[in-house]
């Protein structure tokens, strides 16, 4: 995890200190991690200046004072941590014995320890317990031969092994940024100014000053300059810069809060908005998937949280309405089908940020036995939708909200669209229903606006008595259930409550044991086969005095009857329900977690994107 901001400058070229830009961009970047920040400056007298502490970017940075610092040069980082604690000495940037060389890292160096004791030995003094400090005293130990700093970095990633992106500068080669990346993101950003250059780990970073960006790739290194990008692969040499410089659409108003308290707020009142542009965004890539499916024996998706969930209802969708057999699990879980992967089996990996490391190592490892790969992401260019064969992408816009929107509405609504194609493809729909089917998607975005509007004053007033509560469990059936195990995901993460989901009829054989008076039971209720056989499962937990919240079609008068509380939501087909009926426990979480008192876009212990296994 963690976030990384680099920028180097050219006299005049920009307005603002550049301590308040590191400042600024590092911000954007608070969904990475955000137990501790620093960053290290080169000033106009060639100094250099190293200021970092525990806690998050604003506290630290009014505490240290970033917007005072100016000059040429400078990283900073904000962390989330893997190896060891969050606190002052273990924040980023790590220094080297000479207090030249600082380095802010994004990954696991794995075999730190072995590196670490050889530096002892030839004398080196570690300050810190984190993997990345080795980096630091490497490049220096590589330096003493005479070299310059890139040779001693290129020598020092040689004998690195593991996830890394890195930012390092050097007081004796001021005016530069060294970087180089395996595994973790590293985008460059060209200035729109001349005259200004960034590295970061994401876009939203440094969206506000430039939209030109090379995303790189794994084993390239280099250097930048304030009107330069060295850019080379580590094993097949220099790369042509101009020929990877990608504009992306993204507006800096995309990645800011636009007027909302909170990301998360912003990210679900523009899922109408996101769901029109995958809509949009639909074309030759997501036919071919479509093709891909109708004509394999065997489809496996995977996921880690939310994607996860994408991924059962893709699942559930697959058998059903195109008869395929298809089987989703967990990312980190993938030694289940180690043996039988099979060469031309298809894989879908469903990411949003297309940079979870479990996600990616279970598709190296379905690709190494022959597997087709085929991606869903948001993020274009990232690293798993790069390793497969095929990439399709949600194009929700940027989220920032760490507990994922509008990037599983997209997913789903992308699926859905798929798995309808396939389905056609393979006769099991005739074009005339499949168009009927496609024309209902269409309305998706529409329908889940009202269902905002509708769903928003009942979750709000209903978030004052969940937030009393420390345990609640979500129920359904069929395809009620991911929706169910999402909105149990979303309590849990952002509201810290005891969320549990279960497919209804298994409820009785465990859970049901501990509902007593005044448990809440929420039940998502589909226009599907198991819309009337619910009820027995309501009245079951009702019976042993739960108290039951029901989201349901709107004129399910019977479920309603029984409950407590009612969502009422837009009858559609079952398959098309998926999307609007996971809004109210978007924002029941939310204004729970609000009631709460917490920071929806910041879990404790939670990160947006997970680097680590
Ligand atoms: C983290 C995030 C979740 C997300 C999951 C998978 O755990 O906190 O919100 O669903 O990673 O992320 P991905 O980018 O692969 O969809």
């Amino acid at each position: 995890m963690c976030g990384i901001i680099g920028i180097v400058v050219s006299k005049g070229a920009i307005k603002e200190r550049l301590g308040s830009v590191l400042r600024k961009c590092l911000k954007n970047l608070e969904y990475r991690g955000y137990d501790s920040v620093g960053f290290a400056i080169i000033n106009w007298n060639n100094e250099l200046i190293v200021r970092r502490s525990k806690g998050k970017i604003d506290e630290v940075s009014r505490k240290l004072g970033f917007d005072d610092y100016d000059g040429h040069t400078g990283i900073a980082h904000t962390r989330w941590a893997t190896h060891g604690k969050p606190s002052d000495v273990n924040a980023h940037p790590h220094i080297d014995c000479t207090k030249k060389i600082a380095v802010v890292h994004n990954g696991v160096i794995e075999n730190y320890q072995e590196l670490k004791r050889e530096l002892l030995m030839k004398g080196h003094v570690f300050t810190s317990e984190t993997d990345t400090e080795v980096i630091a005293h490497l490049i220096e130990e590589y330096k003493k031969k005479g070299i310059g700093t890139y040779e001693a970095l290129k020598e020092a990633i040689r004998h690195l092994k593991g996830a890394y992106a890195l930012a390092v500068i050097d007081k004796d080669e001021p005016g530069k940024i060294f970087f180089a990346r395996n595994t973790s993101p590293l985008v460059i950003g060209i200035g729109k100014n001349e005259g200004v250059m960034f590295i970061a780990s994401d876009i939203p970073a440094f969206l506000e000053y430039t939209n030109h960006v090379i995303v790189l790739n794994d084993g390239e290194i280099g250097f930048i300059t304030s009107s330069q990008v060295f850019l080379e692969h580590i094993n097949y040499g220099i790369v042509n810069v101009n020929e990877r410089i990608r504009v992306v659409d993204w507006t800096p108003e995309m990645a800011k809060k636009a007027g909302y308290p909170h990301y998360m707020l912003k990210e679900i009142h523009e899922q109408p908005l996101a769901l029109s542009s995958t809509l949009a965004g639909i074309g030759s890539e997501a036919h071919k998937l479509a093709e891909l499916i109708a004509s394999s024996k065997y489809v496996y998706l995977t996921g880690a949280g939310t994607s996860y969930h994408a991924c059962l209802i893709a699942e559930y969708l697959l058998n059903d309405l195109v008869g395929i057999k298809a089987t989703a699990f967990i990312a980190s879980e993938y030694g289940r089908f180690r043996k039988s992967i099979a060469r031309n089996d298809l894989l879908i990996a469903v990411s949003q940020s297309g940079e979870t490391i479990d996600t990616l190592m279970a598709v190296r490892r379905a690709k190494n036995k022959g597997a087709i790969i085929a991606a869903i992401s948001n993020v274009i260019d990232s690293a798993i939708p790069r390793e497969s064969h095929i990439a399709v992408y949600t194009r929700a816009g940027p989220e920032i909200g760490v507990a994922a929107t509008k990037t599983f509405t997209t997913q789903v609504l992308l699926l859905t669209w798929i798995i309808i194609k396939a389905a056609e493809i393979k006769g099991e729909l005739s074009p005339k229903r499949t168009s009927e089917m496609l024309d209902l998607l269409k309305k998706i975005p529409d329908i889940v606006n009202t269902t905002i509007r509708i769903t928003e004053p009942s979750a709000r007033k209903i978030s004052s008595e969940i937030a009393l509560k420390t345990n609640a469990y979500y129920l359904g059936r069929g395809l009620a259930v991911p929706i169910s195990m999402e909105g149990a995901l979303k309590l849990k993460e952002i509201a810290y409550i005891h969320a549990e989901a279960y497919p209804a009829g298994e409820s009785k054989h465990g859970p049901i044991a501990l509902v007593e008076e005044g448990f809440p039971v929420f039940f998502t209720i589909l226009s599907d086969e198991y819309k009337d056989l619910i009820i027995a499962n309501i009245e079951e937990m009702r019976a042993r005095g739960a108290w039951i919240i029901t989201v349901a079609p709107k004129d399910h008068e019977k479920a309603f009857s029984i409950s407590s509380f009612a969502f009422k939501m837009p009858r559609l087909e079952y398959w098309a329900e998926t999307i609007p009926y996971i809004i109210p426990y978007q924002l029941i979480a939310y204004y729970t977690s609000i009631t709460r008192g917490y920071d929806p876009d910041k879990p404790r212990n939670l990160a947006k994107t997970v680097t680590v296994e």
